[in-house]
């Protein structure tokens, strides 16, 4: 039995609320921004260090054509998601009121872009797709997603941070987007979705450089939603209106977070269709 992924030095070092036990009864200490900031430059790692040479092996000739099917749901919501949050920050970054968070934002913008590039190359070096460039691999890939994905992402996420570029200096719209982006969906979603994605290939024994790159990516999310925590809890003990925010968004937001975590094969019973991809 292996331990979990969790339980490692460096995912301990992130201080995050979700992996400490005090967090239930309401202590924690959460790291500072210029902390966050220090860890990011020990936790540096290398999309281009990654050997997938067993990983095309394990795709193609290991997994079944309805298994490889069935995964593309989460495989599609991670590289579409991990796209759209790098693609979201800037504004979010330019809106924060002080120097530390912005320093941070901006470390987390380049991991954003990192977790995208790392998809791409897994895509690409194990042939997941008929598609020969990143733009095209989003695009056959999103075939995959689910409309409560696109409602999340693309309409409440996406209209909080348009509204952030035009107006930076709106705080209430700011904690809902932090609320959104880094509790709701990186801290409920990407965590979730990642520590089942990693145990799963590792009860299997697939995807064994995936599944290294993944861990750094789910290493780099904790780092995120911690700043995500500090962030809010700051606000929230500032002003009333930015505890309400914070409510709201939760509340609004809820429902279709819950519902992207079904995939649309799910409802549909028996699945038949498969995956091909390009050898
Ligand atoms: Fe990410
Ligand atoms: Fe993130």
């Amino acid at each position: 039995m292996t331990d979990a992924i969790t339980d490692r030095d460096d995912f301990q070092a992130t201080s995050d609320p979700g992996l400490l036990e005090s967090a239930d009864r309401g202590q924690v200490e959460l790291l500072s921004y210029a902390d966050l900031y220090l860890l990011w430059e020990r936790q540096h790692w290398r999309v281009q260090d990654l050997d997938f040479t067993q990983d095309r092996i394990d795709w193609h000739e290991r997994i079944s054509p309805e298994e490889r099917f069935q995964r593309m749901y989460g495989l599609s919501s991670f590289f579409a998601g991990e796209q759209r949050v790098a693609a979201e920050l800037g504004p979010v970054m330019r809106a924060c009121p002080d120097e530390q968070m912005r320093i941070f934002l901006c470390t987390q913008i380049a991991d954003e872009a990192r977790h995208v590039a790392f998809f791409d190359r897994f895509y690409s070096e194990v042939g997941v797709l008929d598609s020969e460039n990143l733009r095209d691999r989003l695009e056959e890939t999103s075939a995959h997603l689910n409309q409560n994905f696109r409602r999340l992402f693309d309409e409440m996420l996406a209209r909080r941070v348009d509204r952030l570029a035009r107006e930076p200096e709106d705080l209430v719209t700011l904690v809902e987007t932090v609320t959104l982006y880094h509790m709701v969906i990186e801290g409920m979603l990407a965590l979730t979705g990642q520590h089942f994605i990693i145990s799963y290939n590792e009860s299997v024994g697939t995807l064994p450089a995936f599944v290294e790159g993944f861990g750094n990516v789910a290493r780099d999310e904790h780092r995120h939603v911690a700043f995500g925590a500090r962030f809010l809890r700051e606000m929230a003990a500032r002003d009333r209106r930015y505890r309400d925010a914070i409510q709201r968004t939760l509340v609004e937001c809820g429902p279709a977070a819950d519902g992207v975590l079904s995939p649309p094969w799910a409802e549909e019973g028996a699945r038949t269709r498969s995956c091909s991809g390009r050898r």
